[in-house]
C-alpha cells in the first residue's frame, strides 16, 4: 500500500497478468509509481509495454492482478472507469486529435463536455495550455494543417486540460520525423520540471536518462531490470539489458 516513505503510490499494479487468448502478454508485473515520480518504461517491441500502460488506466482489463490509483483499487466491479480515466492523461504514438475541430476546440471540448467547465473558462485554460506548448498562434488551425510535432503538442495540451493527476505517454515521439522529436521532448521536459507524475514508454534514451527518476526494463511480459538512470545505463544489470542498449541509439 505505501512506499518506503509511507506515502500512497499514485499508481500501483500488483501481480498484473494480461492474456490475449492463449498469448500471455504480461506475466505478473509489480510496479508502483510515486506521486511526482517520472518512470521511463523501455524494452523491445512486443514486450508488453503498451499493454502495461493500457492496463494502468483500464483501456485493457487485466486478466488477473490488481491496479491501484490514488489509494483505491480500480479494477473492481462497480468502479467508474471513466472517472478514473479522467484523472489520467494519455498521449499515444498517433495523435488522435479530432480532425473536424480547430486546435482550440480540441483542447476545449472535454473540459466543457466532461468536466462541465464553462465555455469561457475552458477556452481560457485551453489558450494558456496552447501557449505553454508553443502553439498559441495555431488555435484556429485544423489538425491536418499541423506538423506531427505540433499535433503531438496539441494532444499534450488536450490531456493537460483535464487537470490529470498523472500523464501516461506511449511512445509519443515514435511517429515523428526526427526534427520534430525534440520539440515534443522539450514540452515533456517542462512537465517534468513542474513535478508532474509521468509514466513514459519511450525509445528516447536521452530523455529517459535526463528526465526519469527510474528506468523500468520490460522483456517478454516481465520487468527484468529497474534502476535510476545513472545506474541503469552506467552499470546495466544484465547481459539482456546491455544487448538492448547496444542496439538503440542514445
Ligand atoms: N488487443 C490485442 N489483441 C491481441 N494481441 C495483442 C493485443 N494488444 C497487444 N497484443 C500483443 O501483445 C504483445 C505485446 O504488445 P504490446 O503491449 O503492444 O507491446 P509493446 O508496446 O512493448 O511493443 C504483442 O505480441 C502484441 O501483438
Ligand atoms: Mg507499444
Amino acid at each position: 500500500m505505501t512506499d518506503q516513505h509511507g506515502a500512497t503510490p499514485m499508481i500501483e499494479v500488483r501481480a498484473l497478468r494480461k492474456s490475449f487468448g492463449e498469448h500471455e502478454v504480461l506475466k505478473g508485473v509489480d510496479l508502483a509509481v510515486a506521486r511526482g515520480e517520472v518512470v521511463a518504461i523501455i524494452g523491445p517491441s512486443g514486450s508488453g509495454k503498451s499493454t502495461l500502460l493500457r492496463c494502468m488506466n483500464l483501456l485493457e482489463q487485466p486478466s488477473s492482478g490488481e491496479v491501484w490509483f490514488e489509494g483505491t483499487q480500480i479494477n473492481l466491479p462497480g468502479v467508474d472507469v471513466n472517472r478514473v480515466r479522467m484523472r489520467m492523461g494519455m498521449v499515444f504514438q498517433l495523435f488522435n486529435l479530432f480532425p473536424h475541430l480547430t486546435v482550440l476546440d480540441n483542447v476545449t471540448l472535454a473540459q466543457t463536455k466532461v468536466l462541465r467547465t464553462g465555455r469561457d473558462e475552458a477556452q481560457e485554460r485551453a489558450r494558456a495550455l496552447l501557449a505553454k506548448v508553443g502553439l498559441a498562434a495555431k488555435e484556429q488551425a485544423y489538425p491536418n494543417s499541423l506538423s506531427g510535432g505540433q499535433k503531438q503538442r496539441v494532444a499534450i495540451a488536450r490531456a493537460l486540460a483535464m487537470r490529470p493527476a498523472v500523464m501516461l505517454f506511449d511512445e509519443p515521439t515514435s511517429a515523428l520525423d526526427p526534427e520534430m522529436v525534440q520539440e515534443v521532448l522539450a514540452t515533456m521536459d517542462e512537465l517534468v520540471r513542474e513535478g508532474m507524475t509521468m509514466v513514459v514508454v519511450t525509445h528516447e534514451m536521452g530523455f529517459a536518462r535526463r528526465a526519469a527518476d527510474r528506468i523500468v526494463f520490460v522483456d517478454e511480459g516481465s520487468i527484468v531490470a529497474q534502476a535510476p538512470p545513472e545506474r541503469f545505463f552506467g552499470a546495466p544489470a544484465s547481459a539482456r539489458v546491455r544487448q538492448f542498449l547496444e542496439k538503440i541509439p542514445t
